[in-house]
């Protein structure tokens, strides 16, 4: 008998090796409690959190949680069916109306997963005679979606607008076109360049989808993305996003302007054959995306904090994946897996979790300490993060 898992060898025995030193496995890390959107208790200690998506904070807000409270009571823990079935509540029927007025479009699908929701969008429109034309460092739930609709894949290079515009004119004549951008990029925490992107891709007939999973909340003057802070979220003709990130909870959503979008509810494999949120996750989403669409003060300090944090870093002698912080994200490059790892734990250890980020997630073959930001974070808090940064920089000698 083959062994189906001689595939994972080399991935097992790397892990091993790693292990072996006696570091703190970095992908196994229990919270034990947390306290609030920025601190938490790892191994008994109190640990300030900078590796969530919890970039505005909401997972704590005092109306986000009585919604969700109210809705336990009111209509129980689970819908127990699909959308197309049983498992449309109002609670789902007004989560979608949120998000229609937070991003002022005609249409909102809500998901069960941000995972589904590029899943069940793109292999639903995208058929096996249509070409997707992606950034070559998407998220692994756009390549998913790609590969489900088995539809012909034209990846460019990252953030490449002239690379994009060759690989548009080459597409024959005729077949159906769409293009698959991100607001910010996660790894790096770097923007795209939407404008001319979009423009592009308009001008060679293709139709736009952008993820702006990491951008919802933060970006833009009403927070709606980096399409709205470019100017053009009106030429987009699909938003992916997540409630797991600056909603603060879990979900996934589709808003579009399209007349046809609605049949998708009938056609959407990943949103037909699944079951639909818990009645409490769409009310704490439906309160928490309706009170982002004001928080102008918390987006400036969100704002603040990540300027902040970019400098501290650069000044200590740390090496960052953007020149300049484009978004609440800041990657922190370290020279290979060990001392990534090494860093990591003596942040752990310092009081601090960042998330540790290897291949094959990170574009060229990249180790990285992702660090994001929460809107939450107080002054004093990224003093004490910077404090750390030093300390644990310097016990492992990633600086002088
Ligand atoms: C760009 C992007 N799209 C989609 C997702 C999936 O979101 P969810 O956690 O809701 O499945 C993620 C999650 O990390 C992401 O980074």
């Amino acid at each position: 008998m083959s062994d189906l898992f001689s595939k994972f060898d080399e991935l097992i025995e790397t892990r091993e090796q790693l292990l072996s030193t006696g570091l703190t496995d970095p992908f196994n890390l229990v919270m034990e409690k947390v306290e609030s959107p920025t601190v938490a208790i790892c191994n008994g200690k109190r640990t300030i959190l900078l590796g969530t998506y919890n970039y505005m904070g909401m997972t704590f807000d005092p109306d986000v949680i009585a919604a969700g409270k109210q809705a336990l009571d009111d209509f129980g823990s689970g819908t127990t069916g699909s959308r197309v079935l049983n498992g449309t509540y109002s609670g789902h029927r007004a989560c979608e109306e949120a998000l229609k007025d937070f991003y002022a479009m005609d249409h909102a699908m809500v998901f069960s997963t941000g995972y589904q929701a590029n899943l069940g969008i793109i292999s639903t429109i995208a058929g096996k005679d249509d070409y997707i034309v992606l950034d070559i460092d998407s998220h692994a739930s756009i390549y998913d979606g790609c590969a489900l609709g088995n539809a012909q894949i034209v990846p460019f290079r990252h953030n490449d607008i002239e690379a994009l515009e060759k690989r548009l004119k080459r597409i024959p004549e005729g077949a159906g076109k769409l293009v698959i951008l991100e607001g910010v990029y996660s790894m790096l925490g770097d923007i795209a360049p939407l404008r001319e992107m979009v423009a592009v891709s308009k001008a060679n007939g293709a139709m736009v989808l952008v993820d702006e999973a990491h951008s919802m909340g933060f970006i833009g003057e009403h927070g709606r993305g980096v399409a709205e802070a470019q100017g053009i979220i009106d030429d987009v003709d699909f938003i992916i996003g997540t409630f797991s990130k600056s909603v603060g909870t879990v979900g996934g959503f589709c808003v579009s302007n399209h007349p046809k979008f609605e049949i998708l509810r009938l056609v959407c494999r990943p949103y037909v054959f699944t079951a639909s949120l818990p009645p409490s996750v769409v009310a704490t989403a439906a309160t928490s995306i309706r009170k982002l669409a004001n928080s102008a003060d918390k987006r400036a300090h969100l704002w603040e904090n990540s300027k902040r944090l970019h400098a501290g870093l650069r000044q200590l002698g740390f090496t960052l994946g953007t020149d300049e912080p484009q978004s609440a994200i800041i990657a922190v490059i370290m020279p290979d897996l060990e001392t990534g790892a090494a860093m990591w734990e003596a942040l752990l250890n310092e009081g601090l979790y960042v998330n540790l980020a290897r291949p094959p997630a990170t574009p060229a073959n990249m180790t990285l300490l992702r660090c994001s930001l929460c809107a939450l974070h107080t002054e004093d808090q990224v003093g004490e993060i910077l404090g750390m940064f030093a300390a644990a920089g310097r016990a492992t000698g990633c600086i002088d």
